[in-house]
This record gives structure tokens, sequence and C-alpha cells, in this order.
């Protein structure tokens, strides 16, 4: 499942490659069965920090974030020994007003480098009506541009941060995938996403892996070891979960999302994710 030479280049030059095929239909609808299974006994959809960092806490999330043809691709940009720093869910129920503004991911992780890659892997058949995320190409090659944080309440994103530059909407290129599909993209390459007009959710399973050489730059902070061997010792490995929510995993969970949010929430006085 290794990307070939031209796919490489594609998304070196553009920032993003997608349809991916990572898993079957039915393979995905095992692991939304068992998110929902989970959201209906506790209550309501999966949020805050749980939402989170959630391949700490069940077995079939650790699955997906360890799923070997999503690491054979991941592992073809960023070669062998490769950490997963974070892992968010990005759901939008039917008919409702969640959005996701123009954003560049790494603008608030604290993170050394930008060559980290996001999968963003579809639990549900995500349609271009469905809030599908919308990429601009070649953006990655801009650099770090500054955002402005609004905390808007519809906005899925940690701040409701929006990037504060006048993204030209006709070249923003849609990223519709079937569910078992992902889409890879850059940390720095803009992209949002409209409201869920359709009446299924939404549900996307965004993770977030780097080479093992970089380091936090806020805290100390904790990430996966997915592939390969970590020499330089920058981040604390996490364990995966023997047992979904079983005692260890809640409370490393708990370690692990308490430093990610001291460094993504730097400068605020939040200590959870709002979300
Ligand atoms: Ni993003």
């Amino acid at each position: 499942m290794k990307l070939d030479a031209d796919a490489v280049e594609q998304f070196n030059r553009d920032g993003y490659l997608f349809p991916i095929r990572v898993m079957s239909a039915d393979e995905a609808a095992r692991h939304r069965s068992a998110l929902e299974t989970y959201e209906g006994s506790s209550g309501g959809p999966i949020a805050g920090n749980l939402r989170h960092k959630t391949h700490l806490l069940f077995t079939w999330a650790s699955e997906i974030a360890h799923n070997p043809a999503i690491l054979d691709a991941v592992e073809s940009i960023l070669g062998p020994d490769i950490l997963l720093w974070g892992s968010s869910f990005f759901i939008k129920e039917p008919h409702t007003t969640s959005y996701v503004s123009w954003h560049q991911d790494g603008t608030y992780w604290g993170l050394d480098g930008s060559n980290i890659v996001t999968a963003w892997v579809a639990l549900a058949d995500a349609p271009v009506e469905s809030g599908a995320m919308r990429f601009w190409p070649k953006s990655h090659l801009k650099a770090q541009i500054p955002h402005n944080d609004t905390f808007a309440s519809d906005n899925l994103l940690s701040r409701g941060q929006e990037i504060a530059v006048d993204v030209p909407e006709d070249e923003g290129v849609d990223v519709p995938l079937r569910a078992g599909e992902m889409s890879l993209h850059h940390v720095l390459l803009v992209h949002g996403s409209k409201p869920n007009r359709t009446s299924d959710r939404r549900i996307g399973f965004a993770l977030r892996y780097m080479p093992t050489s970089l380091a936090q730059t806020r805290t100390r902070d904790y990430a996966t070891l997915v592939r390969g061997k970590d020499a330089f010792g920058h981040f604390t490995l996490e364990p995966r979960p023997a047992a979904d929510l079983d005692e260890a995993a809640v409370n490393a969970h708990k370690t692990s999302t308490s430093a990610q949010v001291a460094a993504v929430y730097a400068g605020t006085d939040r200590t959870e994710y709002r979300a």
C-alpha cells in the first residue's frame, strides 16, 4: 500500500492526496457502530476531551490509528519512524450548522516542524453536501499564516480560529470521501468545511502523524509510536488501550490530553477542549 513516486510528488506539489481506500465500507461501519454504541451509552455525541486522542481510550480507535494501509501511505511521505501526536473526531450531525473555518492545522500545536500529515478517515460517506472538507491547493507552500481566534460556538476548531487572509473560494477543491476512504493533507495546507445538509451524520477521524524527530516547544508532551523506532525521546510514549475505557486507558488519556490542551490553549485560561 506504499504510495508510488507520482503520488508522493502530487502530495508535495499540491499539499494533499485523496481518495485513498484504507478499509472496506464494512470495516468503517463496524468502527462507526462501536463509536455510536459508546455514544448511546454515554447519552450523546462524543465531545470535549474525549473527542481528542480517542485512540488512547478505545481499542477500535487504536486499530484505526495503527491501520497498516494508513501507515504505509504516511510512511511514503514521512519516512519509517512515525509518531501519532493526536487524533480528533470531526462529526457533523444531520442538518446542522457546524462548520470549520479556513485554517492551517498546526497554528496552535506548538510543534517545531511542518513535516506533519493528517490522515482524515471517513467512517461514514462524506459527500460534498455533508460538509466535506475543502482544500486550497498549494497553500502549504505559503508557510505559517496568522490566524484570528473567534471561539464561535458552531466552529469545530479548538479556538474557532480563522486564517487572516482572504481565501479565493473558487480555488477551493472539494474532498468528498466514501466510508473507509481517507484523504491526506499537509499541516500547512489551508482547508475548511461547510455545514452538513444531508440526513446522515458526517463522521471523520483525523489522525496527526509526524516523524520522531519533531519536538513540542511548549510543554512535556505525549505521542504514540505507530511505526519504526524513536531515537529522539522528545515525547513520552503512550500505551495502547487493552480494553475500551479501562482504568489504565482512561488515566493515560487524561495525562496526555492535559498536556495537549496546555499546548493548544497556551495563552488562554482553558483547561479542557471546548467542544
Ligand atoms: Ni484542520
